[in-house]
């Protein structure tokens, strides 16, 4: 039997994996003393049972002790197996040492997740020059794509969409999302010069000036990806861009900062919880559980 337990911001996920297969749901308690340790107490028996924990790993300083905690507690009362349904990973996109003596930070984290759970379910990582999550996962990991709801979403809701992906990197998930959404689609070139300094080249879009711009990324951090395109397309003669993101991280003041640009409207999947929250992923996320908690998630190595 299977048990699913939620930190805190995940509930409604849990329930919809519980709910699927009439699971049962594990009550825990989640919180940080005033030092800013954490504490966490299983409130549930796990004793035999294969326990899927639903943790996004957004922030993930601040999340990961209190996980590492409830792995190695549900362990000690008896758990049979731990999953781990992230719908957002952290620490995929330091993949790289770019300087001498960085830490490879993918790697390391990849490395101690994998000691901590048995399997993983995730929403669009930033696979970039890892194609896959088992090239650093161990166990049995699934990432999952939310191209055909956001396909969907524009659809049932954009006249004329002109699809735009600010990078490269961006061309994987974009042009599959054109594809579904049968709408044009053109990728920019980005040039990174810090955490928050990007710059975005755009090609001539006059044949493009009735369509409705659509930028769509994996990650909406600062928003300076963001931002920086939208004012290029402005100064392009087009129209306020709609802003596509799978993971609304806003770090700061980016949301307000997005919203005070020149966009039409801003949309993320729920993976993390925020008011721009517009594309729904629990159907996406019940399937590839039920997938992945089978009676043999050895056969998914790989398949992600
Ligand atoms: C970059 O590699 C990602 O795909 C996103 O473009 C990036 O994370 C966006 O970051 P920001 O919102 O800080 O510009």
């Amino acid at each position: 039997m299977a048990i699913v337990f939620s930190f805190p911001g995940f509930e409604a996920i849990a329930n919809s994996i519980a709910g699927e297969k009439n699971m049962q749901r594990g009550d825990v308690t989640v919180r940080q003393f005033p030092d800013g340790e954490s504490y966490v107490r299983l409130n549930s028996p796990v004793q035999g049972q294969d326990v899927i924990i639903v943790c996004g790993l957004d922030n993930p300083d601040r999340k990961i002790m209190a996980l590492m905690f409830f792995a190695h507690t549900a362990r000690k009362m008896g758990a049979g197996s731990i999953g781990l349904v992230a719908p957002y990973l952290g620490y995929m996109r330091q993949d790289k040492e770019f300087q001498d003596g960085e830490a490879v930070t993918a790697d390391i984290f990849a490395a101690f997740l994998s000691q901590m759970v048995d399997w993983l379910v995730t929403i669009d990582p930033h696979l970039h020059r890892h194609e896959k999550l088992n090239e650093i996962y161990s166990i049995p990991s699934m990432a999952i794509h939310a191209n055909d709801l956001i396909a969907e979403w524009i659809r049932a809701n954009i006249n004329h969409p002109l699809l735009i992906g600010p990078d490269k990197e961006s061309e994987q998930w974009v042009s599959e999302v054109a594809k579904k959404a049968t709408a044009p689609f053109i990728i920019l070139t980005k040039t990174r010069r810090g955490d928050r300094d990007v710059e975005v080249s755009i090609p001539d879009l006059a044949n493009w000036r009735n369509h409705t711009p659509v930028l769509i990324d994996d990650i909406i951090s600062t928003a300076g990806t963001m931002i920086t395109t939208a004012a290029h397309l402005k100064d392009a003669g087009m129209k306020p861009p709609v802003c596509i993101g799978v993971h609304g991280i806003f770090a700061g003041d980016a949301y307000e900062k997005l919203l005070a640009s020149d966009v039409e409207k801003i949309i993320t999947c729920n993976s993390i919880r925020h008011k721009s929250n517009g594309i729904a992923l629990e159907n996406i996320i019940v399937t590839a559980v039920i997938k992945i908690s089978g009676p043999d998630p050895k056969n998914l190595f790989g398949n992600d």
